[in-house]
């Protein structure tokens, strides 16, 4: 299994903070935000990552990371040219992936605690796709997922205004190698963007995606509210001793 966290886009929701360096750079208490994702790869045991970012600040972190050897991996760093979407990641990543199956995390994704569910869930996976919803207060921000009568899903939305249930797909997908075909088949959206709701729809159609409940501390830091109680997350961790 490999590893790929998206790490650019505009990051507009976040200005000024944002004008002049990545979002996925920006302090969450004592480390730049890209740590905590690339943790939880390495606690998944993912040990080849690929980073992709903006041109403009594609170079900050291979300064920051670089080859890997700090975290125990080895890393590799690929340019998305404009902010085309999410699911933009796997046409990128095409040679990188080789026919093996990914799994990618959004460079602004805290998963804090035990992060042993994702070994168990690469451990497990086989083929398709697995993506993990975390009950939410604030679904419209999100993918959400819709339910049937026996807790299976049966669709996703993108940022619903009416969500159809409280769960918010994460930034943490696993696709097997058919993911590259599929991101090849999506058309844009009205935003312009290859969307990764609509890839995750792909599999559900083909009844091919499995979607984990995520029960443990999740933060999608996209907010300057989500980015301080990030932070505020973090500082009551390290300091609870
Ligand atoms: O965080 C989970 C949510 O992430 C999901 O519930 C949504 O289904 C999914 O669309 C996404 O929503 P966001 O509104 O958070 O997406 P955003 O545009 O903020 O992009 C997420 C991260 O990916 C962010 O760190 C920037 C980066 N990105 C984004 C785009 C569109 C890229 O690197 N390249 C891109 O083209």
């Amino acid at each position: 299994m490999k590893g790929i966290i998206l790490a650019g886009g505009a990051g507009s929701r976040l200005h000024p903070l944002t004008k002049v360096t990545s979002k996925q750079l920006l302090p969450i208490y004592d480390k730049p935000m890209i740590y905590y994702p690339l943790q939880t790869l390495v606690d998944g045991g993912i040990k080849d990552i690929l980073i992709i970012s903006d041109p403009v600040n594609i170079g900050n972190f291979v300064r920051l990371l670089g080859s890997g050897k700090e975290f125990g991996v080895k890393l590799t760093y690929e340019v998305q040219d404009k902010p085309g979407g999410l699911a933009q990641a796997f046409l990128i990543a095409e040679d990188f992936m080789d026919d093996q199956n990914i799994t990618m995390i959004l460079g602004d994704n805290l998963f804090v605690g035990d992060n042993s569910f994702l070994k168990d869930a690469i451990r497990s996976f086989d083929a398709g796709g697995r993506v993990f919803a975390h009950k939410v207060s604030d679904p419209s921000r999100f993918g959400v997922v819709e339910f049937d009568d026996k807790n299976k899903a049966k669709g996703i939305e993108e940022k619903p205004a009416k969500p159809k249930s409280d769960f918010a797909v994460t930034g943490l997908y696993i696709y097997d190698n058919t993911v590259v075909q599929k991101a090849k088949s999506l058309k844009p959206s009205e935003r312009g963007e290859i969307e990764i709701t609509d890839l995750n729809n792909l599999y559900l159609k083909e009844n091919n995606l499995d979607v984990k409940i995520y029960e443990g501390y999740w933060l999608d830091t996209g907010t300057f509210d989500s980015l301080y109680e990030a932070t505020k997350k973090i500082y009551e961790l390290r300091n609870k001793n």
